[in-house]
């Protein structure tokens, strides 16, 4: 009786992620597809460049994979994601397949550094180079220059396969004729048709460095570099930057896949550990400090999870930089360490996602 008017406690469960309900899908190429989302409460506040982590369930485990917002905050009004499929991709062949409007999707709040700040008075020379996929945070810094810099200019340099791969063809090609004076689209073809007319063949060091000799303009402007694409891409411009002295200050990049981390991962797993040992590592995580032993097939990231630490995450390829930490004491070895500026690597920053301890006295700090 005594408990007849007692309120039964309802075990509420709250949603640690944001969620995205798809309001359109675009499909932009044969293997490509753009998911528009409908602008949350409040408003999804990203710069332009920066990624969204998707977070889903296959297989009752919980899987997050990084995708670059193609949209600009400042034009588009609903915020989107291009996917191109990945041979064999859990998530890639999904969205490509099976995400409609209506669907919600749980992501993480807009991360990354591929990205700058704008102002009316920048004099700038954008020059974007993007391969495949990579056009999707260019196009959302190439939107961004054409409304909030109208005294600098672009040269957009964007490698496909062939015609059909071309993603965001027309709405380039709208933005070119609009912005005649101040944008320049060069598309540059691996294997185009018969029909094609334009830059055919790998883009090679020198033929690059033929495009940026081509592009130089009367006027001075302040050059920077914007790159994303495939490794082979990303190794080109960096060679011909490096050749022709451009301050690394003024090159951003972003890497959306990288070989060395998958196959350190793969050999990880194999029992390939290359000297690395069994340890104890301390990882400081919101001010509490956590002993965790990372056997040699884990990583930092993939130990701390599996001790059940609530640590940041997101590409687990040393890419994005979630899962930054700093060591304060001991040495980890960095399966990839792209992610990362000379700057912060000499400050002692690691990526807990390609980590692992060389030495017995770790001890990192999330920050
Ligand atoms: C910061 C960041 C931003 C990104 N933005 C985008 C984006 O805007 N659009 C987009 O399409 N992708 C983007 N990616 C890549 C994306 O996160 C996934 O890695 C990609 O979609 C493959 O995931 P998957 O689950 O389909 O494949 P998985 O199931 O993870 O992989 C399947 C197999 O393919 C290999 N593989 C995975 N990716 C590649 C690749 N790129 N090249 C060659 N082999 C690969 C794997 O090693 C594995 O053997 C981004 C990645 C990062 C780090
Ligand atoms: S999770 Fe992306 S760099 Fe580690």
């Amino acid at each position: 009786m005594f408990n007849l008017f007692k309120k039964k406690k309802e075990e509420v469960k709250v949603n640690p992620y944001l969620p995205l309900k798809v309001r359109e899908v675009v499909r932009e190429t044969e293997d490509t597809v753009t998911l528009y989302f409908e602008q949350p409460e409040p408003f999804l506040e990203y710069k332009p460049g920066q990624f969204l982590t998707l977070v889903m369930d296959f297989e009752g485990k919980e899987q997050r994979r990084s995708y670059s917002l193609c949209t600009s905050p400042f034009v588009d009004p609903f915020p989107g994601i291009s996917v191109k499929r990945v041979t064999g991709g859990l998530f890639s062949n999904f969205l490509n397949e099976k995400i409609f409007p209506g669907k919600t999707i749980n992501v993480l709040k807009p991360l990354g550094n591929f990205t700058t700040e704008f102002h009316s008075k920048n004099r700038r020379h954008f020059f974007l180079i993007a391969g495949g996929s990579g056009i999707t945070p260019i196009m959302g810094i190439l939107k961004s220059v054409l409304v909030n810099e109208p005294n600098s200019i672009i040269t957009l340099i964007y490698s496909s396969r062939n015609e059909e791969q071309i993603i965001f063809r027309n709405q380039l090609e709208l933005l070119e004729k609009a912005n005649s004076d101040r944008l320049k689209v060069i598309h540059n073809l691996s294997q185009p048709s018969e029909n094609w007319n334009g830059l055919k063949g790998r883009l090679s060091p020198s033929l690059l460095k033929e495009l940026f000799a081509k592009a130089e303009y009367e006027e001075r402007y302040e050059e920077v570099y914007f790159v994303c694409g495939p490794e082979g891409i990303m190794e080109t411009t960096r060679t011909v930057l490096e050749e022709l002295g451009v301050d690394k200050e003024r090159i951003h990049h972003e890497s959306f896949y990288s070989a060395a981390a998958h196959q350190a991962h793969e050999e990880a797993l194999a029992g390939i550990n290359k000297g690395i040992l069994s340890r104890d590592v301390k990882i400081v995580l919101e001010g509490q400090e956590h002993l965790v032993t990372v056997s040699p097939e884990k990583t930092v990231l993939e130990a701390g999870l599996a001790a059940g630490l609530n640590m940041p995450y997101s590409c687990q390829s040393g890419l994005c930089t979630a899962c930054r930490g700093k060591v304060l004491s001991g040495q980890v070895k960095m399966d990839e360490d792209a992610g990362l500026s000379e700057k912060e690597l000499a400050a002692g920053y690691v990526l807990c996602c390609v980590s692992r301890p060389l030495t017995d006295d770790i001890k990192i700090t999330i920050e």
